[in-house]
C-alpha cells in the first residue's frame, strides 16, 4: 500500500493506493461509520459490507437528485449519525458526489471518505472535492466544493467492471495525458485496454499517476479560476452531447476532445489531432458521429463556464500543453460546422 497526502486549501486528502478494502477498518471506527453505496456495487461485493452500517441506493445518474439526498438524511437520522460519524461513499461518481454533498450539509458537515469502485471515479470523478446533485436537465447544478479526508483504492472492484466503464475511465486518462503529460500520452500509445485490464501493476501505477495529475491541478486552483479549467478539455461539447444523446460520459467526452483538437488545429496550428483520434480509437472510444449542432449549441449556451456570448474553451497548442481561450458562440458554431 502507498500513502500519499495532498494539501488542498485548508484540507488534506490522503490517498491509499494499491490498498485493500479491509484497510477501511484501520481508517475509521466501524461503530461511527455509515457506508453509502448502490445496488450494483452491493450485489457484486456483498461480503465486504458485512458488519458495516450501509445505506444502499438505486444505481444511476437519474438518482443523483434532491429526493435521494432527503432519503439518505432520513436514514442517517435513523442510524443516529452525529458529528462523530464518518460517511464513506463506496461506488462510482454518482455515489461519491452524493456522499460528498450529503457529508457537507448533514449537521453542517461530517467527515467523508471515498472508496471509488470505477476507473472513472478512481482517476477523476471522486477527486477534486466538487460534489452535488442534478436539477431537472441541469447536471451538478447544486453542490459544494469540499475535499474528502481520504480515498482508499482497491483495484479488485475493477474485476467486475463492464467494458464500457473501462472506456469511460480511459477517456479521462487520455484527457490528462494530452493536456499535461506527453510521456503518458506516448505510454498509452504503446499499450491498449486489454494490457491494462490484465496487468494489475500497470493499472495501479496508471491510476496513481492520474490521481496525482488531477489532485496536483486541483491543489493549484481548487475553485477553478485558472489551471483547473484545463480539466474541462473536451467537456463543453462533450457535456452537451451527453445531455442530448444516449451516450456514456466517456463516449461524449471522446467526441468533445476530437472536436476541440480540430478547433485547436484551425485556431492554434495544433499538429496532432489525428494522433489524438487514433489514441481514442485504440481505447475503444468513438471519434466520429453525426450530431445536430444547432441543438448542441443551445445546450452549450447554458454552460456554467460561459461569459455572456462567449465560452471558455480549452484548446491544445501541442500534446501536453493546453490553455483556455474565450470564444464567441458564433465563431464556435462556424468552426464546428462540418465542411461540405
Ligand atoms: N469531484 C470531481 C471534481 O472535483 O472534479
Amino acid at each position: 500500500m502507498k500513502q500519499r497526502k495532498f494539501k488542498i486549501g485548508a484540507a488534506v486528502t490522503t490517498c491509499y493506493f494499491s490498498c485493500q478494502f479491509s484497510y477501511l477498518k484501520k481508517l475509521v471506527p466501524i461503530e461511527h461509520t455509515v457506508l453509502l453505496t448502490d445496488q450494483h456495487v452491493y450485489k457484486a461485493h456483498a461480503s465486504l459490507f458485512k458488519g458495516w452500517n450501509t445505506i444502499v441506493l438505486k444505481a444511476g445518474e437519474s438518482y443523483k437528485i434532491q429526493p435521494t439526498v432527503d432519503a439518505v438524511i432520513e436514514q442517517l437520522t435513523k442510524l443516529k449519525a452525529d458529528r462523530q460519524t464518518w460517511l464513506i461513499g463506496v461506488g462510482g461518481g454518482v455515489i461519491t458526489d452524493l456522499a460528498g454533498y450529503i457529508g457537507a450539509i448533514y449537521m453542517r458537515g461530517i467527515k467523508v471518505g471515498f472508496v471509488p469502485t470505477t476507473l472513472l471515479a478512481m482517476v477523476d470523478a471522486a477527486l477534486g472535492g466538487k460534489n452535488g446533485i442534478d436539477h431537472g436537465t441541469y447536471k451538478n447544478l447544486v453542490g459544494t466544493i469540499r475535499q474528502p479526508a481520504f480515498l482508499l483504492y482497491d483495484t479488485k472492484f475493477l474485476k467486475t467492471l463492464p467494458e464500457k466503464e473501462w472506456k469511460n475511465g480511459f477517456a479521462e486518462i487520455i484527457k490528462h495525458a494530452v493536456c499535461f503529460k506527453p510521456n503518458l500520452f506516448r505510454a498509452l500509445e504503446k499499450n491498449n485496454l486489454s494490457y491494462y485490464q490484465k496487468n494489475k501493476r500497470a493499472i495501479e501505477s496508471l491510476i496513481e499517476k492520474n490521481a496525482w495529475i488531477k489532485l496536483s491541478t486541483v491543489q493549484q486552483d481548487e475553485t477553478e479560476q485558472g489551471i483547473r479549467s484545463i480539466l474541462n478539455f473536451g467537456h463543453t461539447l462533450g457535456h452537451a452531447i451527453e445531455m442530448v444523446y444516449e451516450v456514456s460520459h466517456g463516449e461524449a467526452i471522446s467526441l468533445g476532445m476530437v472536436a476541440a483538437a480540430t478547433l485547436s488545429s484551425k485556431l492554434n496550428g495544433f499538429m496532432d489531432a489525428t494522433r489524438l483520434q487514433l489514441l481514442l480509437a485504440q481505447y475503444g472510444l468513438p471519434t466520429v458521429a453525426s450530431y445536430d449542432l444547432t441543438k448542441l449549441m443551445r445546450v452549450m449556451e447554458m454552460d456554467k463556464k460561459k461569459t455572456g456570448k462567449k465560452v471558455r474553451y480549452i484548446l491544445l497548442e501541442k500534446i501536453g500543453k493546453a490553455r483556455p481561450q474565450l470564444l464567441p458562440f458564433s465563431t464556435l458554431e462556424k468552426l464546428l460546422k462540418p465542411q461540405s
